[in-house]
């Protein structure tokens, strides 16, 4: 039986089996036992009279263990139940000398060396778990909205953003000249985005979204880029940006919400976790909130909505630090918002979750629509503090001569995507979606810094490893 279940209760005064790995052995009498249902360990009490001395001695942090007894009312301070004892029996061994795992603090930098084996610790254990629920909460929230999941292909042969930041995708041997074709007849590469895709089914389903894995070659070492990363985005046919406003905004407090109610155990901990580490930053540098405290404030409050024109506005009014300056100062309306920029507004300015809307076309994708001013598209970011973006987004260009138009701008294959502009062709309509980076959500979840921490087996430059 999983210890969770133990936990409610219903089988004191049972005999219970439990399965699970050492934590910690105490007195050669108290071991505190996790299976991973839980954050929480099981203390199982032996009587080491009664158990063999060569069982005593394999009883060791890391070990796998079965242990059947009795559930009882603990008499000890820290927990409702506990197991007595009957039989222990070793089911595999684990080296104290060699397990890597010792019960102790050890920096998030060592364990990720130790990725194989991180998940044994209780930060990672919680991490993971409320990752798990986040995922389900999405499932939850579409399907109970009326939208179709689609699998959109992991191989493809465009490139959605058009930044050119992709993975090859070849079984050619590249130490060999040959003029062979490649195995699709064709370059190909890893997705960056099931975006195009996903725009094809909205105009046949309605109502649809994409949950899965994407890549990026970009070259940025950061606590907030992965080369793999996973991406929710839904794509609803006659939505228009407010509306696809609306949509990010009720989505992220509602899987937020969802988390809250049902990973309490786990977000307790985090929460103290993350006041710890809080603490150890400079004062001016501290979130003003706690992190239980700053999820309940999103799922209850507006996020604020702000032209990026007003965003340039207020920056450009703004004294950010000490030297009352941006390290990239805000020149010129058009420019790209640098983090600091993007941190500035929603840590100092607002202290809220921000979308951003109606970005200069020069700095956003082909496929934004175009506004009545032709210098702005119809773009949202949703910015969160800490994370920066979390949501990139936008109503698309569902005319026809103006997709080309900005197509043949910016230099767009209109060969290669014959089949998205015959979208715009053959009933064309009023459409709109976003990309929510689903690891920039588990970290403004959990109070995680680094977002190599919230994936299991984090893919960055230079770095594939398990
Ligand atoms: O803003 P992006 O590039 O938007 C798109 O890909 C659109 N096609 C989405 C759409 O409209 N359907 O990426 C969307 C989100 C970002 O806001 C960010 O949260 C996340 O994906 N993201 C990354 N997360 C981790 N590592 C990276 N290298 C990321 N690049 C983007
Ligand atoms: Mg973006």
């Amino acid at each position: 039986m999983d210890i969770r279940q133990l936990f409610s209760g219903e089988q004191k005064d049972q005999k219970v089996t439990v399965r699970g790995w050492v934590r910690t052995f105490r007195a050669n009498r108290f071991i505190a036992l996790n299976d991973g249902s839980c954050l929480a360990n099981l203390q199982c009490v032996v009587d080491f009279e009664k158990t063999p001395e060569e069982v005593l001695a394999e009883i060791n942090t890391g070990a796998a263990l079965e242990i059947s007894g009795t559930l009882v009312e603990s008499q000890g301070k820290g927990q409702l139940f506990e197991v007595q004892a009957d039989s222990v029996t070793i089911l595999g061994r684990s080296n104290p000398d060699e397990y890597p795992i010792q019960p102790k603090k050890h920096s998030l930098e060592f364990l990720r060396e130790k990725a194989h084996l991180r998940v044994r610790t209780n930060t990672f254990a919680a991490v993971m778990r409320v990752r798990a629920a986040l995922s389900f909460a999405v499932h939850q929230y579409f399907t109970q909205h009326g939208f179709y999941q689609v699998h959109t292909p992991i191989i493809t042969g465009s490139d959605a953003e058009g930044a050119g930041e992709m993975f090859r995708v070849t079984t050619k041997d590249p130490s060999q000249k040959s003029d062979e074709p490649d195995f699709f007849g064709k370059e190909t590469n890893l997705t960056v985005s099931g975006q195009l895709e996903a725009e094809t089914y909205a105009m046949g389903l309605g109502k649809v979204y994409t949950f899965g894995p994407t890549f990026r070659a970009e070259n940025s070492n950061t606590s907030r880029h992965l080369a793999e990363f996973w991406m929710i985005e839904p794509e609803v046919a006659f939505n228009d940006l407010d509306d696809n406003m609306d949509l990010a905004e009720d989505f992220i407090k509602s899987v937020l919400a969802y988390v809250l109610e049902n990973c309490k155990e786990d977000l307790a901990f985090l929460d103290q976790r993350f006041a710890q580490e809080e603490a150890k930053k400079p004062q001016q540098e501290r979130s003003p909130m706690g992190l239980i405290e700053r999820l309940e404030f999103v799922t209850k409050n507006e996020f604020m909505r702000v032209s990026y024109t007003e965003a340039i506005a207020i920056l450009r009014n703004s004294k950010p630090n000490k030297k009352k300056k941006f390290k990239y100062p805000i020149d010129a309306w058009g420019a790209d918002l640098q983090s600091e920029h993007e941190r500035y507004l929603v840590e100092k300015h607002f202290s809220s979750p921000v979308i951003l809307f109606d970005y200069p076309a020069e700095i956003k994708a082909f496929y934004m629509r175009m506004n009545e001013d032709g210098k702005t598209v119809r773009a949202m970011d949703v910015l969160f503090p800490g994370v920066g973006e979390m949501v990139g987004g936008s109503q698309r260009e569902e005319r026809l001569d103006k997709l080309i138009e900005r197509m043949r701008a910016m230099d767009i294959d209109e060969e290669e995507l014959w089949w998205y502009t015959d979208l715009r062709r053959f009933g064309t309509a009023v459409h709109a979606g976003f990309g929510l980076g689903f690891e920039r959500l588990v970290l403004y979840t959990t109070g995680m810094s680094n977002i190599r921490d919230v994936i299991p087996y984090p893919r960055t430059p230079l770095n594939a490893a398990f």
